[in-house]
């Protein structure tokens, strides 16, 4: 019992560090203590924030695969820690954008979403990742009970508009959207193929999908 404690307790301060690491080195960059930010540091930082929060959404899609794969219950909680870690990857991209790219120039940016499809991808991914973190909980858990399972189906939306997002705005070289793309997909039908009771099962308190 202790030692499954210390397992979860271990996996969550990995997670955690392994979301904060990034933020940490780009700090790092930007003090000017490590390499610095290159040519465009707004763009680095623009891009940088984009790709972590990518990735920590898709390992928050992968924890369920994984557990199910290994029989590790130890790393249902991780869903949770990288789904919110997304959401504060996404924060700090779109301040990074509004913020330190656009100046928070909002005409400029109604008109960015409203002509931009990569510009409005975004906001769908960042708009559907904000309803999870707000209700991440178990107090909202409880309060929503089985709406909230329907609600954070949403992950896979935000996930889908994240890669979208990213495709629509490289100008050539396509090969990393989409290698996302493969494994959002992969992973999505990984959860679908499932059996129903392992699908019930995996939507245990600490999800976020
Ligand atoms: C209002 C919402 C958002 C806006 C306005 C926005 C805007 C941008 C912009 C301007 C870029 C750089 C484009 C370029 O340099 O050509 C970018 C890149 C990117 N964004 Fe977003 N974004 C939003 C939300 C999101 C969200 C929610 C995610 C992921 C969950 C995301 C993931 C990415 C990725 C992966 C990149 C590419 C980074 C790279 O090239 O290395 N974005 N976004």
């Amino acid at each position: 019992m202790r030692d499954r404690r210390r397992l979860r307790q271990g996996l969550q301060i990995g997670a955690i560090a392994l979301c904060a690491a990034p933020l940490a080195h780009l700090a790092a960059r930007a003090a000017g203590w490590a390499e610095d930010l290159g040519a465009n540091p707004i763009e680095t930082v623009v891009h940088t924030t984009g790709d972590w929060a990518l990735r920590c959404l898709l390992l928050c899609l992968a924890v369920t695969p994984a557990r199910r794969l290994t029989g590790l219950a130890a790393l249902a909680p991780l869903r949770r820690s990288f789904g919110l870690a997304a959401f504060a990857w996404a924060c700090l991209h779109v301040l990074a954008y509004v913020g330190l790219d656009q100046g928070f120039d909002w005409p400029t940016l109604v008109e960015d979403v409203s002509k931009r499809r990569y510009a409005f991808a975004g906001l769908t991914a960042f708009l559907c990742l904000a309803p999870l973190a707000a209700t991440s909980t178990r107090a909202a858990q409880r309060r929503l009970g089985r709406r909230w399972k329907t609600l954070h189906r949403l992950v896979f939306a935000a996930g889908a508009a994240a890669v979208i997002h990213y495709a629509w705005l490289v100008k050539a070289d396509l090969r990393l959207p989409l290698l996302y793309g493969a494994a959002f997909a992969g992973l999505v039908a990984l959860r679908g193929r499932a059996p129903r009771r392992a699908r019930a099962a995996s939507a245990a308190p600490d999800s976020i999908a």
